[in-house]
């Protein structure tokens, strides 16, 4: 075969976060061993969602479990893959999980200074169907002024302006990671022949304005009138140019990831049934927004910026409209009209 086309420089994704670490001030590791244990949990997981190694767990007549053991369910199993990751990595103190209902504390000899919040598996209602699904995660420090004591579930109430790194990962047609330490956002696609994620796009940039809208349009009943005047608008526009188009996956990550790579907008507002609509602030809102923002976009919960939200608990959630800027302002256009 042709060595010549073999890389030998390539960027991976661990390489790539060992050289940021490397270049950040005062910067003890802590940080690249953390993101690099996320990583590790993300690949096994993403193994797991591809159903690799089914032969061993189904034996080969596909029924029969060989070991007996009740299967894992795959969110399950995600969320232990992860905690167990980061408390190896010596890196963090506190855990914030879709999956549990109390911050998970690390214990004392295992501590770091970095708080994860984390959804291990989101777009469960996808799991079934086989479409895509995602992991999402944002990681804080530890404010100085509670540093010396017990760690509290406090600290994880952190805004989202305080994000160090933000990151998901889209078990997609093939399985990628988009990351930010507030430095732009970049892609990464896994290379499963060896295992490690591949620098595939630098500095992302959102376009200023996308061609599609993405909501969970059966909720239009319960929707505020600026959300269906605006969607109204979409799809009869009185200016003459031509209609967006609609694109609905059900699962954010693979929603979030279309609007970074196209462009347009993806909204989960409040409605009558969901006062303050279904997404968490920190583990889906919070994280995706940063990523947005790195990208150029904007995120908003139709009155404030998402990422300037003050946490009051750890599972709460937010009205949460993102993507391309003018897309984003011609919404909050309509927010305004109706006020
Ligand atoms: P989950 O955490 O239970 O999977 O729910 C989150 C998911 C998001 O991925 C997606 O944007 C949203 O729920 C879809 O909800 P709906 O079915 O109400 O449109
Ligand atoms: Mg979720």
């Amino acid at each position: 075969s042709d060595q010549s086309v073999f890389d030998v420089d390539v960027w991976t994704l661990t390489r790539f976060v060992m050289e940021m670490g490397r270049q950040a001030k005062g910067a003890t590791g802590e940080l690249t061993q953390l993101i690099n244990s996320m990583l590790t949990a993300i690949k096994a997981i993403s193994s797991a969602v591809r159903k690799a190694g089914l032969v061993h767990l189904q034996g080969i007549a596909g029924q029969v479990n060989v070991t007996g053991d009740e299967q894992k369910k795959l969110d399950v199993l995600s969320n232990d893959l992860i905690i167990n990751m980061l408390r190896a990595s010596y890196g963090s103190c506190l855990m914030v999980s879709e999956e549990n209902k109390d911050a998970i504390y690390t214990l004392a000899e295992k501590r770091g200074k970095y708080i994860v919040c984390f959804d291990p598996l989101d777009g469960s209602s996808n799991i079934d169907c086989l479409a895509p699904i995602g992991t999402i995660f944002a990681i804080y420090k530890r404010t100085d002024e509670t540093s010396d004591g017990e760690p509290t579930d406090k600290d994880a109430l952190q805004p989202g302006n305080q994000i160090v790194c933000a990151g998901y990962a889209l078990y997609g047609s093939a399985t990628l990671v988009a990351l930010s330490t507030g430095a732009g956002v970049n892609f990464f696609m896994l290379d499963p022949a060896i295992g490690e994620f591949i620098l595939t796009d630098r500095n992302v940039k959102i376009k200023k304005k996308g061609k599609t809208y993405s909501i969970n349009e059966g909720y239009a009943k319960y929707f505020e009138p600026a959300v269906n005047d605006y969607l109204k608008h979409k799809k009869y526009p009185e200016d003459g140019s031509a209609p967006y188009s609609a694109r609905y996956v059900g699962s954010m990550v693979s929603d979030i990831h279309r609007t970074i790579a196209y462009g347009g907008i993806f909204m989960y507002p409040a409605n009558e049934k969901n006062p303050k609509g279904k997404l968490r602030l920190l583990y889906e809102c919070n994280p995706i927004a940063f990523l947005i923002e790195q990208a150029g976009g904007i995120a908003t919960t139709g009155t404030q910026r998402v990422l300037d939200v003050i946490p009051e608990s750890l599972h709460q959630r937010l009205p949460f409209v993102v993507g391309s800027p003018d897309d984003v302002e011609e919404y909050l256009s309509f927010v305004k009209k109706h006020k």
